[in-house]
């Protein structure tokens, strides 16, 4: 038999980044059990439309839980039609002989609730101090970005000769740290909502980047990012519709001088809307374009030389345009 996944100590940091957020894989085959919907093709294969329509489910909310699947290999996509895998005939199918059904029903109905919640009253609740929403989702970027993302994304980019970057909603600055650490000459100003960057001015002090790195309170809705930058990042703030990508994008383009840089970093789908996993379980939640969505967006907004940049990242796409050099 081979090794099970997962029931093997964990060894790497992106090993343990999977531990941590294996629970969406797992939520994803609950909810698609729960919706029948391996039941429902094994009948033939449907449209994300008709298997809304079907179950009497949000048709965007079903896309997303589609391509959750398909990209954990529950389903197959041909064209627009989704069919069951051979895992999912073999043991996903209720009446099947080898069906999985009934651990999978306890595990969701049963044993999910007491994973989620009850375990930890068990154990005697929090020990530590709720710190609120916001510092532990800004602390949470912090930590995926010193566990390898931003020094990849520093490695990736050619940013000789430039001088100031705008990193747009920057949260805890570590992006720009990074980038700045690489690049003695630049400068960064992190723009960020006012309860935001009372933190990441903590974030650059505790790197001793204040030579290099300052902050900017604001709010995208209402305020421009600035002028006659070299650098604009927007990481993590143009999550699919809804995002308000477009806004973002023409405010970028016009914080940049001729001949400035646009970097975008975020969860893209392939086109074809068959993964990668960790876009598609970050789809289910908030959104994600596809990389060919994201490249027409940032040339809608005036920019030209639209290009991907190679990075380790197994999580994130990253694109690169430019402002022309005309005005
Ligand atoms: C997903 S985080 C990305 C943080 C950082 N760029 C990164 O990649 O680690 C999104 C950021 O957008 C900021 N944000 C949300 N609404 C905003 C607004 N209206 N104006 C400016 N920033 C905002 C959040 O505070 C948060 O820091």
């Amino acid at each position: 038999m081979p090794e099970a996944y997962l029931m093997k100590p964990v060894k790497s940091i992106e090993e343990l980044r999977e531990m941590a957020w294996a629970f969406r894989a797992s939520r994803v085959l609950m909810l698609a059990h729960r919706l029948d919907i391996f039941t429902l093709l094994s009948r033939g294969g449907l449209s994300a439309g008709e298997i809304a329509h079907r179950q009497g489910s949000d048709r965007d909310m079903t896309e997303r839980l589609l391509i959750a699947c398909t990209a954990l290999g529950l389903l197959e996509k041909k064209g627009d039609v989704y069919v069951n895998s051979e895992l999912a005939t073999t043991y996903l199918v209720r009446g099947g002989r080898l069906y999985q059904g009934g651990w999978i029903d306890h595990a969701d109905l049963d044993l999910w609730p007491y994973w989620g919640s009850e375990l930890d009253r068990e154990l005697g609740g929090y020990r530590t101090e709720d710190e609120g929403w916001t510092r532990r989702f800004i602390k949470a970027m912090h930590s995926l970005a010193i566990g390898g993302e931003a020094e990849g994304l520093a490695e990736a980019l050619d940013l000789r000769g430039r001088r100031l970057l705008y990193d747009i909603g920057g949260g805890p600055g570590t992006f720009s740290i990074y980038l700045c650490r690489a690049n003695r000459d630049l400068r960064a100003v992190v723009f960020d909502l006012p309860e935001v960057v009372a933190i990441t001015r903590e974030v650059i002090r505790e790197y001793g980047m204040e030579g290099q790195v300052s902050t900017r309170e604001g709010t995208w809705d209402t305020d421009d990012f600035g002028e006659e930058g070299d650098v604009a990042l927007l990481s993590n703030v143009l999550h699919g519709p809804g995002s308000k990508a477009e806004m973002k994008l023409e405010k970028a383009y016009r914080s940049l001088k001729p001949g400035g840089l646009l970097i975008v970093r975020d969860f893209m789908l392939d086109d074809d809307k068959t993964g990668p996993v960790a876009p598609a379980l970050f789809n289910l939640m908030l959104g994600a374009y596809t990389k060919a969505e994201m490249k027409a967006l940032i040339e809608s907004a005036g920019f030209t030389g639209v290009r991907e940049i190679e990075t380790a990242s197994k999580s994130h796409t990253v694109i690169a345009a430019d402002r022309s050099q005309d005005r």
